[in-house]
């Protein structure tokens, strides 16, 4: 689990998305401290995921609120970035598995991901982890010179059934066993 201490690693891997690339729709890069609040806000309610090697964070993956009316507090919008030297090699597939263990055991249902057009490793990837596409969005957003389509996608996270799960806190979530054992058990070899 992150905490706001590793703002400044994963600003590292995130930053040149928000400069080079359509990736995030982010057009400035945040300082540290606006980051470590971002991630403090969703971390109170989600877990944020670090994979490390060697001390140093080489992939993260969060879930951040979907919209703010109540009957959507189900849903999670979920994002993943892992290090470009650090590619294929299961790594954002861990971070996201390993995420919607977590999100299930809270009670979330759906996870939820918006793709800026095109990105095919993306693409791949979520449909590899089981993700069906909801849409696209057609020039939904204007970065470095051009129009953007964002295409979503959904993923459900459990089984459908009429029991209402009631959101576990951040806190019930870390002191149960099953966390402790999700947690110990992700290793990529
Ligand atoms: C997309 C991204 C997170 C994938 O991370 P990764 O750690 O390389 O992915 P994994 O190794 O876990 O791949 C799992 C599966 O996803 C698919 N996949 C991943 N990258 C792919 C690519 N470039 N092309 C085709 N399929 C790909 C494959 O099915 C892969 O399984 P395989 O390697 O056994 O064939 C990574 O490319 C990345 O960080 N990109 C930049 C940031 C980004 O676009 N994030 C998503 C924002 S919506």
């Amino acid at each position: 689990m992150a905490t706001p201490a590793d703002a400044a690693q994963i600003l590292d891997i995130y930053a040149p998305f928000i400069k080079n690339t359509a990736t995030s729709f982010e057009m400035e890069v945040p300082t540290v401290a606006q980051f470590a609040q971002r991630m403090a806000h969703y971390l109170a309610e989600a877990p944020w995921l670090i994979c490390e090697e060697d001390q140093v964070i080489i992939g993260y993956a969060y879930a951040s609120p979907h919209r703010g009316r109540a009957a959507y507090q189900w849903n999670r919008e979920v994002s993943v970035y892992v290090h470009n030297h650090h590619y294929r090699k299961g790594i954002a597939r861990l971070l996201y598995e390993t995420l919607f263990e977590l999100l299930s055991l809270q009670g979330y249902t759906n996870a939820l991901a918006g793709i800026v057009q095109p990105n095919e490793a993306s693409v791949r990837f979520h449909e590899s982890l089981g993700f069906e596409k909801v849409g696209t969005y057609r020039n939904i957003g204007y970065k470095l010179g051009a129009w953007r389509d964002v295409a979503w996608y959904e993923k459900f996270l459990g089984e459908e059934s009429a029991a209402i799960p009631t959101i576990q806190s951040m806190e019930q979530l870390m002191s149960s066993e099953a966390y402790a054992k999700i947690i110990l058990s992700a290793n990529v070899s």
